[in-house]
């Protein structure tokens, strides 16, 4: 006898691909023996645990300006925080925006991060096609196609998202069914930095989209990794708003990579329209807010510390780049066809010279040490297993097959030396 689920249910029974993926190694992971570079984590050192606990102190100090800190807050989110948020970005600039281009716009604050945001529309559009780049955030468009939506990955070269491919994509569909665009500005896997150009040049797109479908077709950008863009000689992000001016434009931040998580801050920047009150009261539907202890920490540490976490934060991920692209050149020359990595975010996204690594290939049974060969796998203690993210996952492209994601955030520099000698290893028997 079962349960009689709803679509979403009957879809969510098959595990997502990534949690299949690691099941193998999750089962009897061994801390300081085996290394997981699948997960998104940052490194715990950049998390300012010090600074949090004295917001914490100075909120409960002064209820006065923080009210009720321990209470429910209201599902549009603290209006501290989203004081604190908008003071940011004006008195910096962030992304060009400035006190007129938050005329007409709201901030929103989602229930449990970026993720909850990025959730609450997909429960709000009709589902269709969603527009993305290809690799894509494997995460979102696995709920998105739980949820009905179908993902449209469209190739993206140095400057991210191709305008002239998203054309050629769109070039045999019913436009009644395109639901929105799904845009990474910083992409994750690949970590490549959307150009301020291709940002007016996509907004076109959906804006004569839309007026041809007579409906707004939205378009998000996920900033999540914006904040983390360590190597300053890149080209300053302009935020996708100030390109828009029919109202379909969307961008989502988070303060998870730059402060912690743990905190599950994420924000939205949006028209005031209906569809942003729908957002708010789908925020109410899950949980009421985000906890309001947690808004009011983040609102004190945007106000007092954010600018000095930011500077320590970009200076520690572009050593670690530096330091790790010195091992890819050293390790993996022979058989590597090219990278992307190493300027923002904490991914580097390599593409290997015919040299398959997915699930069953040489490669990943070398790293997962299931390759049956007592010499190879150890007998009986395993020897140190590898995880990472295939390029199947992420990528419907012609290499996606020979490509992965290796995430610098959470280890080490010193396990970083034994990871490029692992992968190197793996290459040579993947050869053999
Ligand atoms: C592209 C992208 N968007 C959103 C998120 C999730 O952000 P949050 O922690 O605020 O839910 C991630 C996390 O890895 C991400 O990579």
């Amino acid at each position: 006898m079962d349960y009689l689920y709803s679509p979403l249910g009957h879809k969510s029974i098959k595990p997502s691909a990534v949690n299949d993926l690691t099941a193998g190694f999750a089962t009897g992971f061994r801390e300081n023996t085996d290394i997981n570079l699948g997960v998104g984590y940052v490194n715990d050192k950049t998390i300012p645990v010090e600074a949090i606990r004295k917001a914490y102190d100075y909120i409960m100090c002064h209820p006065q300006k923080y009210r009720n800190a321990l209470n429910y807050g209201s599902a549009e989110g603290s209006p501290n925080l989203r004081q604190s948020v908008y003071n940011y970005y004006c008195s910096n600039k962030l992304g060009g925006l400035s006190e007129d281009d938050f005329r007409g716009r709201k901030i929103i604050i989602g229930a449990n991060g970026a993720t909850s945001l990025l959730d609450a529309f997909s429960d709000l559009i009709q589902p269709g096609i969603v527009v993305t780049s290809d690799p894509f955030y494997y995460i979102y468009t696995e709920t998105l196609q739980n949820k009905g939506f179908t993902i449209l990955p469209v190739e993206e070269d140095s400057q991210g998202i191709v305008p002239e491919k998203i054309a050629e994509a769109l070039a045999n569909i019913d436009i009644s069914n395109l639901s929105f665009f799904y845009i990474v500005t910083v992409n994750n896997p690949s970590t490549i930095l959307l150009s301020n150009s291709r940002r007016a040049e996509i907004i076109e797109i959906a804006a004569r989209l839309s007026t041809k479908a007579g409906r707004k077709i939205p378009i998000i950008f996920d900033k999540a990794y914006e904040d983390i863009i360590h190597n300053t000689g890149l080209e300053k992000p302009v935020s996708g708003l100030k390109y828009d001016t029919e109202g379909i434009a969307f961008e989502i931040g988070t303060l998870s990579k730059i402060i912690a998580p743990a905190l599950r801050i994420g924000y939205m920047i949006c028209p005031d329209n209906q569809m942003a009150k729908l957002l708010v009261q789908r925020t109410s539907d899950i949980g009421f807010s985000a906890p309001l202890i947690n808004q009011e920490i983040a609102s004190w540490l945007i106000d007092n510390f954010l600018q000095q976490q930011r500077d320590i934060v970009n200076a520690g991920y572009q050593k670690k780049a530096t330091f790790i692209k010195n091992l890819i050149n050293g390790h993996l020359k022979p058989y590597i066809e090219r990278y992307s990595g190493g300027d923002a975010a904490f991914y580097f996204y390599l593409t290997l010279k015919n040299i398959p690594v997915g699930p069953g290939s040489k490669f990943f049974k070398f790293l997962s040490r299931t390759t049956g060969n007592a010499e190879i796998d150890g007998l009986p203690e395993k020897k140190p297993r590898l995880v990472y993210i295939p390029g199947t996952i992420c990528s419907k492209g012609p290499n996606a097959g020979c490509q992965l994601r290796l995430s610098y955030g959470f280890e080490e520099e010193a396990v970083f030396r034994k990871v490029f000698s692992l992968l190197a290893e793996a290459c040579k028997y993947a050869l053999e």
